[in-house]
């Protein structure tokens, strides 16, 4: 149940150049899940829309949703005043979320790009955990693919913490030289199974490798967004099955995704 709710900053810090890390306490976490997301109401309300940042990571247990974003317009500049003890405004838990029990005995690759990675730290975590409860032969073998601008390679320790990790970066600084889809191929990396957050041009190519490798894989669209709520229309993409209720090849990224499997979406 998505609900509006007052949240308290409780850190935040800048963990490279414009991409703010922050933690927030609130009873959301007690029901968010990897691939979810929040919206923030900017506190300046000429922004009008609340503003969808990822779930990275939940701590159930204190109460807190951590979120890492870049700073790219006014609404993103002004969580980055942010500090310890304000209030804000939040809106979830939003979107379906990833299907983490199709991920049973396989080897997964999590592929994410620049500001996509996020999203991929709670569902590495979420994975790492359930398959730590799973029978030998069930287990998750979890490998990720991070592509990046340069060596700043935020988050990639968080994802060292629960799977092999490699990486691409543009300027060839660290690991392979271009996009993740280099790294994957010049590691030579596999997988039975591909869960995705990044730019959609980045999606478009995993979507292919999904196929050439016959495998399923779970992308999560992260294009702009409206209302968040499913009321506007804003955020539609273009399905290759027509929806039950509409009868038209739609679907609203904010209601039905952010996560789709690679097949059911047109990009
Ligand atoms: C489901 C979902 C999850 C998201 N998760 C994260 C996250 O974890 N971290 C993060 O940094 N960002 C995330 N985003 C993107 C984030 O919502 C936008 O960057 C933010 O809304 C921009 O607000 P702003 O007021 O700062 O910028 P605006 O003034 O609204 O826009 C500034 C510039 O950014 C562009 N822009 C705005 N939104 C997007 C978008 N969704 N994709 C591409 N370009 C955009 C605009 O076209 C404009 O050029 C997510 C978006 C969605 C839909
Ligand atoms: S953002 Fe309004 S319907 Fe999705």
């Amino acid at each position: 149940m998505k609900r509006k709710e007052e949240a308290v900053v409780l850190s935040q810090r800048e963990i490279s150049s414009g991409i703010y890390d922050m933690w927030i306490e609130t009873k959301l976490a007690e029901q968010a899940k990897a691939g979810q997301f929040i919206v923030l109401y900017p506190k300046d309300r000429s922004l009008l829309m609340p503003r969808p940042i990822s779930i990275c990571e939940v701590d159930g247990y204190k109460r807190s949703i951590r979120i890492v974003y870049r700073v790219v317009g006014d609404g993103t500049r002004e969580f980055a005043t942010y500090q310890e003890g304000d209030v804000i405004d939040i809106m979830g838990v939003l979107g379906n979320g990833y299907n983490l029990k199709a991920a049973k005995g396989k080897k997964v690759l999590l592929i994410g790009g620049g500001i996509g990675i996020p999203p991929l730290v709670e569902l590495a975590r979420e994975m790492a955990l359930m398959s730590s409860k799973l029978m030998i032969g069930n287990t998750i073998e979890i490998v990720s693919a991070l592509g990046y601008r340069d060596s700043d390679t935020f988050l990639r320790t968080d994802l060292e913490a629960y799977s092999r990790v490699y990486v691409a970066t543009e300027d060839g600084s660290t690991g392979a030289r271009g996009t993740v889809m280099d790294a994957i191929e010049d590691f030579d990396i596999k997988a039975d199974m591909i869960f995705a957050c990044g730019p959609l041009p980045m999606l478009r190519s995993v979507k292919q490798l999904a196929l050439e490798w016959d495998v399923p894989a779970y992308l999560s669209l992260e294009e702009h967004m409206a209302c968040g709520i499913g009321a506007c229309l804003g955020c539609v993409v273009k399905t290759t099955q027509p929806d039950a209720h509409s009868h038209v090849n739609n679907a609203r990224i904010c209601t039905e995704g952010p996560v789709f499997e690679a097949r059911e979406v047109e990009i």
